[in-house]
């Protein structure tokens, strides 16, 4: 966001240079931004040289200059993030993302939104983003992620006595898939299946158990806390025996913010080093 106000300054400055001075255009960029712009634009090359030291707030990442990380994600997704009783939003993502947040030394926002429109409003609407988010190719294309922080693979849920055991035995079923998900694609893959997209996971388990849908096609963490949920009536079935492929969890991030990528990715490692990571698992995903 503020890297596009940057060049936007940038340009209306240049414009007013070009043209005549204290022209309006000029004169609406107040005093502070324009001489921000000088830094911004004169002394990227040296700023980029000297590293930020920990838990400062850099100048020179976009994203984090206002001292507020504004995190999207999509909590009906448990135990990665989901709302709590309190009316937040929680799970092993939003405290994984709050731990790095702290490490930055900035304040963590949390925006609660559609999964499907996550990706498109980075850069805008939010600076990053964590939501079990899969790093598939059609994604790179728009953003960046970090290192990756957790495997996971797609599991199918089944009504208690379904027969469906196989890849084969998807074809021409009804499957119940979260709009914009990894399991949506491969559903719309499956030949003469028909998908309905929910964008609540657990609307569609619903509908599984009312007899709607014949099977879920959605991550294994989620797949098992929905199993345990619709306990008796739902079972959830590794994706392996359906030949879907391994997939991995990564944070999204603006694409070409390198000094914001390289923030992340140490303050991860970190807390992968002192142990937070671990206890993180053990205290919202293997429990
Ligand atoms: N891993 C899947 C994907 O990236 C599903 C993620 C859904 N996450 C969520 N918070 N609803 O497409």
């Amino acid at each position: 966001m503020k890297k596009l106000v940057v060049a936007m300054m940038a340009a209306i400055l240049s414009m007013s240079l070009l043209t005549a001075c204290g022209n309006t255009a000029g004169e609406a960029a107040p005093a502070d931004t324009a001489s921000e712009v000088e830094t911004t634009t004169e002394d990227a090359a040296t700023e980029e040289e000297v590293p930020a030291g920990e838990g400062e707030v850099s100048e020179d990442s976009s994203a984090l200059a206002d001292g507020v990380l504004n995190v999207g994600t999509n909590a009906e997704f448990p135990p990665f993030e989901y709302m709590n009783d309190n009316g937040e939003a929680d799970g092993f993502d939003i405290a994984l993302i709050r731990a790095i947040g702290e490490k930055l030394g900035v304040e963590v926002q949390v925006d609660n939104m559609e999964f499907a429109s996550l990706v498109s409003s980075i850069g805008s609407k939010i600076d990053v983003a964590i939501a079990g988010m899969t790093v598939t190719d059609e994604r790179k294309a728009a953003v960046d992620f970090s290192n990756s922080y957790y495997n996971a693979v797609q599991y199918v849920i089944l009504p208690e006595g379904s027969d469906i055991a196989t890849a084969d035995d998807l074809k021409g079923k009804a499957i119940g898939v979260q709009l914009g998900t990894t399991g949506d694609f491969i559903a719309e893959e499956i030949e003469d299946a028909t998908t309905s997209q929910y964008n609540k996971a657990v609307d569609a388990v619903n509908d599984l158990v009312n007899g709607r849908l014949d099977c879920v096609i959605i991550d294994k963490n989620p797949a098992l806390v929905f199993e345990s949920k619709f306990e008796g009536q739902v079972t959830a079935v590794d994706g392996a025996q359906f030949d879907f492929e391994a997939e991995e969890y990564a944070i999204a991030m603006p694409k070409g913010d390198t000094v914001l990528a390289d923030k992340i990715n140490t303050a991860l490692q970190e807390l992968i080093d002192d142990g937070t990571f671990d206890s993180l698992v053990s205290e919202y995903i293997e429990n």
